[in-house]
């Protein structure tokens, strides 16, 4: 099939290049010459493990190409993916600008009968907004030209965004008419064939499946992290809480890990957008209101526990061993990190820092913050003059840290582990003043 691709963000570069694998003809577009002109030659501007490799194969068996021109890719789409961004809006909305200016150009450049697929996470309606924005161009041409719209939301993981394309848990699609369902299936019969459960939907429950699901994941993780609080000052234990939570197979045992609170480019914008749409329509979503103010609470309470115990902070250097918001991914958006930088530089620290991945973001999101930042090549020029380190990202290769290399430069030897990554090695314990997070 002939697709096309509009946003090579995240969502839509996974997306484009998956079906290109899937066997289809695709065309990626976007408005940064430059990134297509990168993404041409093979290159992608983000880390994703597995993505490059897959888009040089596909660009060497001409599945895949890349342009800045719209209307010329659209000629022989029978698809057409909208995957631009919708960043949240001063009221926690999600601006749907991008969204809407693609879907007027969709409607000034359509020829013939397209399916018109939201990629992006956008609020209940949007379908039908983008169905009367492309009308209404199509009006002021004079012309009548049959379409659909779609909704098929992304439930990809970064750092794992690959293997959840090719084998999501599930695929869910609103849709108006049989005409369009039929490409879609025809579109993902691979994943049919491969017998991922499908939900076939209305555009609004499509739309709310998204939210539901990525907000009821933050709710857990706020869930957790207040367990986590209490117990550390009732003397229990969370990881043997959430094992035995987990063990019940209503509850499940994944994302019940405590740490420094959820960050990234989805939980916190999408609960705030869910939020909003309750306000707009009337309905208090305090479920999840009361999970994003946890959320802000959490960053807070890690840094009051470190000033704690160190007795104060002010002067103190410390080392931060993680940028990202998780490990496998250089995004920074959001991550718990930058806020408890912030308020440790607040509160009269040094930073020394140190990513795998996520070195390049932070330097931009803490620009205003750099004179107290120095950033370092490894792991271990973080502990130099350091009086603690705080791990704030699981990152595997942390996991296997020579703890009396890290050791041997510090001024004091405080250790937080932000994920509890090292909580079950007693050699930590010996070295340094350990905390993990609670118990
Ligand atoms: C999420 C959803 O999982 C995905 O389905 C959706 O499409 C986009 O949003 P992503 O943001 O890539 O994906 O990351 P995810 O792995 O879900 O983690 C989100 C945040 O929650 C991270 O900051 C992570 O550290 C945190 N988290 C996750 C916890 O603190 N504890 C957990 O147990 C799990």
């Amino acid at each position: 099939m002939n697709i096309t691709v509009i946003g090579t963000g995240y969502v839509g570069l996974v997306q484009g290049i998956i079906m290109a694998d899937f066997g289809h003809n695709v065309t990626c577009v976007d408005i940064d010459e430059k990134k297509i002109k990168e993404l041409e030659k093979g290159q992608i501007p983000i880390y994703e493990p597995g993505l490059e490799e897959l888009l040089n194969k596909n660009i060497s068996s001409k599945n895949i190409k890349f342009t800045t021109d719209l209307k010329n890719a659209m000629k022989e789409s029978e698809i057409i993916f909208i995957a631009v961004g919708t960043p949240p809006a001063l009221d926690g909305s999600a601006d749907l600008k991008y969204v809407l200016n693609v879907a007027s150009e969709i409607g000034d450049n359509l020829e013939k009968y397209t399916v018109v697929v939201n990629k992006s996470t956008v609020p209940v309606g949007t379908g039908k907004l983008v169905k009367e924005t492309i009308k209404k161009q199509l009006n002021l041409r004079n012309i009548d030209i049959d379409f659909d719209v779609v909704s098929n939301p992304e439930f990809l993981k970064e750092g794992k965004a690959v293997q959840d394309c090719v084998n999501p848990d599930r695929v869910v699609i609103g849709y108006e008419t049989k005409r369009s369902l039929d490409l879609m299936k025809k579109l993902y019969r691979k994943l049919e064939e491969k017998n991922i459960p499908f939900v076939f939907t209305n555009l609004e429950t499509s739309e709310m499946i998204k939210y539901a699901c990525n907000a009821f994941l933050a709710v857990k993780i706020s869930y957790i992290n207040e367990i986590a609080l209490l117990a550390e000052k009732v003397g229990a234990n969370t990881e043997e809480i959430s094992k035995a939570m987990g063990m019940d197979n209503r509850i499940s045992p994944k994302f019940l890990n405590c740490g420094p609170g959820y960050g990234g480019s989805c939980f916190p914008k999408d609960t705030k957008a869910l939020v909003k749409i309750g306000n707009d329509f009337n309905e208090e979503m305090s479920v999840v209101n009361a999970a994003i103010y946890a959320n802000e609470k959490q960053k807070l309470r890690i840094v009051e526990k470190i000033k704690k115990e160190m007795k104060g902070l002010n002067d103190k250097t410390i080392g931060i061993l993680g940028l990202s918001f998780k490990p496998d991914t250089d995004d920074v958006r959001d991550a718990p990190s930058l806020d408890i930088i912030k308020e440790l530089i607040t509160n009269g620290a040094k930073i020394r820092a140190y990513c795998p991945k996520g070195i390049k973001e932070a330097k931009w999101r803490l620009k205003k913050f750099e004179k107290n930042i120095t950033y370092c090549n490894d792991e271990y020029e973080v502990s130099t003059n350091s009086d603690s380190i705080i791990l704030t990202t699981e990152w595997s290769q942390f996991k296997n840290l020579k703890f009396d290399k890290l050791r041997e430069k510090m001024k004091d030897n405080f250790y937080f582990d932000l994920r509890n990554l090292h909580n079950k090695n007693p050699e930590i314990k010996k070295i340094f003043k350990y905390f993990a997070t609670g118990m």
